[in-house]
């Protein structure tokens, strides 16, 4: 929600820091550039790089180019485009923990942007391990307009956010002591896609969903999340994170309190997140006999590394690559229902679906000589190819009573004639507006690290030894779940 103080006819200055890394140059700067092409920054912007690495503004732009698309200014209009937006791109290097390097930042920008009022928008595009020097830089160097003044700065923070409650909450404290928590966004990039943000819409504006939402009708649900692709040059950071907090403490229990919470009071930023805060506190932590944990050996042809062979993995490396788990919610809509999750990197294919599995027919009429009934499910996959399905039983055509699970499918590609935008575009525009609605609030953050905390301790501190399976595995990689019961 957009508050009575914001100014976005201000001219905006954006700071990437780590500009020179990977999600800087792969989504965020092509997001802002997707933002610019549909006029949707305010007129007057700059976009300022800042990095150790060494690069004049020119080795910059041409790195930005590499990845900018033309999606959103097809045909002539896109070579000036291009260069208009990176006419508006600058760099500077320096060390994060320095504010030497942000004063330098700031005589740039002064240079740049002239001495009126600006908005900031500071994204740590950074490991998590460097957020806190940062913010301290920040501070320490004035480029943080406070409260009374017309001008905002508001700082967007990657996850994951600490490794555990206590260090996430450590952060919290001290990140607190430069940027409010009104100005802090903490980004889960899933909130940003359109299937995620379409969960509330299915639940809460269809008659037909929610008087089966619940244990009476739901047997279980699965959330999966797999890719094909090993951490690669993302080792360093990977490695001492591991794919629970990787994917399964942020992405995939964003999705869960989306799936499961209550109906929020109204649709608003404070409303949805209560009601998401309320649903993870009833989460059971998982106990260690409750997880598997893997970790991707060489491809079975040999063509692709295993993890501890990936050139920013030690060799003797026990972070898992892949995890698989059943929370169990306490409270009276969910008990007893198992929700299964299962995250991996390096597996067959590239799926994050969730599979709703309803309860079978209570008096079944047919014979099972007709076909049989199979229990409906739903299916609501985040990506690729984005798509809502519910398996229905219908009969099949014909002079015969036979019966056939058949799905109602609807597939965005086919139902919609629009592109989807990337996530980070509808998550960089919301932090320009000023709603908060699809970010992490800090009781939310504990409530998830709540969850995953003790089970990440006990891997860490009995030093369990992920299985191995072959990279490029199919799915369940590592065998079966841990037992639901
Ligand atoms: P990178 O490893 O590419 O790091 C980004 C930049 O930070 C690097 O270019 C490097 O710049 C600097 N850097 C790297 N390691 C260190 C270090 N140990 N100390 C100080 N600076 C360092 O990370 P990503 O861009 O992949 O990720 C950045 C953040 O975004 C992380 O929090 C990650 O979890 C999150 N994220 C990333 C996604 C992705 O797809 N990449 C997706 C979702 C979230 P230089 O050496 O020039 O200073
Ligand atoms: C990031 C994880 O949050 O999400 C990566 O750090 C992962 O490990 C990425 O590859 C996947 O994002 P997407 O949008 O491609 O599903």
């Amino acid at each position: 929600m957009t508050t009575s103080r914001d100014s976005t006819d201000l001219p905006l200055g954006i700071v990437v820091v780590g500009a020179s890394g990977d999600l800087a140059q792969r989504k965020i700067i092509p997001a802002l550039f997707a933002l610019y092409c549909q006029g949707l920054l305010p007129q007057e912007f700059h976009v300022f790089g800042i990095a150790r690495t060494r690069m004049t503004a020119e080795g910059f732009r041409e790195l930005i180019a590499r990845n900018l698309t033309c999606r959103y200014a097809p045909g002539e209009s896109c070579a000036a485009k291009t260069a208009a937006f990176l006419e508006r791109c600058h760099y500077a290097s320096g060390s994060y923990g320095e504010s030497g390097t942000f004063l330098d930042l700031f005589e740039l920008m002064r240079g740049i942007e002239g001495r009126g009022p600006v908005n900031r928008l500071y994204y740590m595009a950074i490991p998590p391990t460097v957020f806190e020097e940062v913010a301290k830089a920040l501070g320490d160097s004035g480029l943080v307009a406070c409260g009374s003044k017309r001008e905002w700065s508001r700082i967007v923070v990657e996850k994951p956010f600490g490794r555990d409650r206590a260090s996430s909450d450590r952060l919290v404290a001290e990140m607190h002591k430069v940027f409010t928590e009104e100005t802090t966004y903490r980004i889960d990039h899933y909130l940003g896609k359109e299937i995620v943000q379409n969960l509330i819409v299915l639940r809460f504006a269809n008659l037909i969903f929610e008087p089966v939402w619940s244990r009476e009708h739901i047997e279980s649900v699965s959330l999966t999340w797999k890719e094909p692709i090993g951490v690669g040059m993302r080792g360093g950071y990977f490695d001492q994170f591991g794919i629970i907090r990787d994917v399964m403490q942020n992405h995939l229990l964003q999705i869960l309190a989306l799936l499961a919470m209550e109906r929020p009071r109204r649709f608003d930023a404070h409303a949805v997140r209560d009601e998401k805060v309320r649903l993870l506190r009833c989460v059971e932590p998982p106990t260690l006999d409750r997880i598997v944990v893997g970790q991707y050996g060489a491809s079975e042809s040999g063509t692709q590394p295993a993890y501890t062979a990936e050139p920013t993995v030690p060799p003797t490396s026990l972070t898992p690559t892949y995890a698989a788990t059943v929370l169990r919610i306490n409270n009276d809509r969910w008990r007893g229902v198992p929700f299964f999750m299962e995250a991996g990197k390096a597996l067959e294919q590239k799926v994050n679906e969730v599979k709703i599995r309803f309860r079978p027919v209570p008096a079944n009429i047919f014979d099972a000589s007709m076909g049989g009934v199979a229990a409906n499910e739903l299916t609501i996959r985040i990506q690729p190819d984005e798509a809502i399905e519910l398996r229905i039983m219908n009969k099949v055509p014909g002079l015969n009573m036979v019966l056939q699970p058949m799905p109602l499918n609807l597939r965005y590609q086919t139902a919609f004639n629009v592109g989807i935008p990337d996530a980070y575009e509808c998550l960089l525009l919301d932090v320009i507006k000023g709603d908060r609605s699809l970010f992490i609030r800090a009781d939310e953050l504990a409530a998830a690290w709540d969850i995953f905390t003790p089970v990440l301790a006990a891997l860490e501190e009995q030093s369990v030894r992920p299985a191995i399976y072959p990279f490029g595995s199919p799915v369940n990689a590592t065998g079966t779940f841990p037992a639901s019961g």
